[in-house]
């Protein structure tokens, strides 16, 4: 039975970064059917998804979708969604997690949606095998997501289970560590492609320096991981699987092109970030450095300089941080000539202390603040 043939994956990621998936679903070729804040839609072979959770920086999760259909009621649901062949595509002895998302007059809430898509998977499975998956809340195995917009429903499967960010290197965290997909998209918006020099003072975990190893390596992110939603569906393809990755990993470059160098005031800080770069197995090309930001060796002729400081919950830290953001000012003035600049934050009262003209603010989302990426032109400053 071809259940998993030619159809439309639906790609999510965080607020903010879409222009930046967008750019990269277009780069692997694929044209986009439409997209909105968090999400962008492709036609797809399925087998493709191998690629797309492999290559992809920004995204969050890759969904087949298996049925649209017209929902009024929780009854309505479980009679669609028992009527797909789930004993072709997961077996009684996986695990199965629903999550869903439901803005609809029809349900109370949305943990009865799961209850009910939950409940017409089993039942469908243990009346076709005589047995059934177990089911609960954890994502690492096969995970189904509804969602439930008035009278529309959509049912994916999840074939990446965890989120995309999760590359799984960063096994330390440090003081408020980026997600790695946003790291990436930061990345991204600041235009770096390897081919100039990345410094990033501040580096807490590392997570910016060693998404740039990546990206200048151009090697997939997803190649580190080793544990994805579509390894638990019963079509899984090994042999398929096991080529794609090799075929990715030959595109992968040894060398970097240029320096990137990593420094924090914490010698913790520096330790953690260097050994969740050695997880990473770019540890031997990032230069770390322990050291307040302004000592941070700054290589010539330019290139990007990116900085993600704290900003401050609480008022007390606010107003400590004031100074740290002028001294921010201070540095890309008098020792970043010739680098693009770049400060992330989500204190816009702390961003106004950096006493130089952003010639851009893009808009992003970090653990639910609203925060932005400044970007600052130092090639015409004077040390
Ligand atoms: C928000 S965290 C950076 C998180 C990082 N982007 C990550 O993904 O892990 C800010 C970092 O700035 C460092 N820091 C604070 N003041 C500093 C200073 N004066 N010089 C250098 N680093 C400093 C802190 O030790 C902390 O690691």
């Amino acid at each position: 039975m071809e259940i998993f043939k030619k159809g439309v994956f639906l790609i999510t990621c965080g607020r903010g970064i879409m222009p930046f998936l967008h750019r990269e679903v277009k780069q692997l070729g694929y044209d986009v059917l439409s997209s909105h804040e968090t999400g962008l839609e492709i036609e797809a072979e399925y087998e493709e998804c191998y690629k797309l959770n492999l290559c992809l920086r920004t995204a969050m999760h890759i969904m087949y979708l298996l049925k649209k259909f017209a929902c009024t009621s929780p009854d309505e649901l479980y009679k669609a969604v028992a009527s797909v062949p789930w004993e072709h595509i997961i077996s009684p002895t996986e695990y199965v997690s629903v999550v869903s998302v439901a803005d609809t007059k029809h349900l109370k809430n949305s943990m009865f949606a799961s209850q009910r898509v939950k409940d017409a998977i089993v039942d469908r499975i243990m009346s076709k095998c005589d047995s059934r998956p177990d089911a609960g809340p954890q994502r690492d195995n096969v995970v189904v997501n509804l969602f439930w917009k008035n009278n529309r429903c959509w049912l994916y499967v999840d074939t990446s289970g965890n989120k995309l960010s999760d590359r799984t290197y960063r096994k330390l965290p440090y003081i408020a560590p980026l997600q790695e997909t946003l790291a990436a998209a930061l990345l991204l918006a600041a235009d770096y492609d390897g081919t100039k020099a990345l410094v990033n003072p501040m580096c807490g975990s590392g997570t910016l320096a060693i998404e740039a190893a990546l990206i200048a390596l151009n090697r997939a992110p997803g190649l580190l991981r080793v544990n994805y939603g579509l390894m638990h569906l019963m079509n899984f393809n090994s042999e398929n699987w096991q080529a794609t990755r090799k075929q990715i990993k030959k595109s992968g470059k040894q060398q970097l092109a240029a320096k990137i160098i990593a420094s924090d005031i914490s010698p913790q800080a520096v330790d953690i970030a260097r050994k969740n770069a050695q997880t990473a197995g770019v540890d031997h090309l990032i230069e770390f450095h322990a050291c307040d930001f302004s000592q941070t060796p700054m290589p010539k002729p330019g290139g990007i300089v990116i900085m993600n400081p704290e900003y401050g919950v609480r008022m007390g830290q606010e107003i400590q941080l004031r100074k740290t953001y002028k001294d921010i000012g201070s540095f890309l003035q008098t020792k970043c000539k010739g680098y693009k600049a770049y400060v992330f934050t989500g204190n816009m009262r702390l961003a106004e202390q950096i006493p130089l003209q952003p010639v851009s603010e893009k808009p992003f989302s970090n653990a639910r603040i609203d925060c932005k990426l400044f970007e600052y032109d130092l090639a015409n400053e004077y040390d």
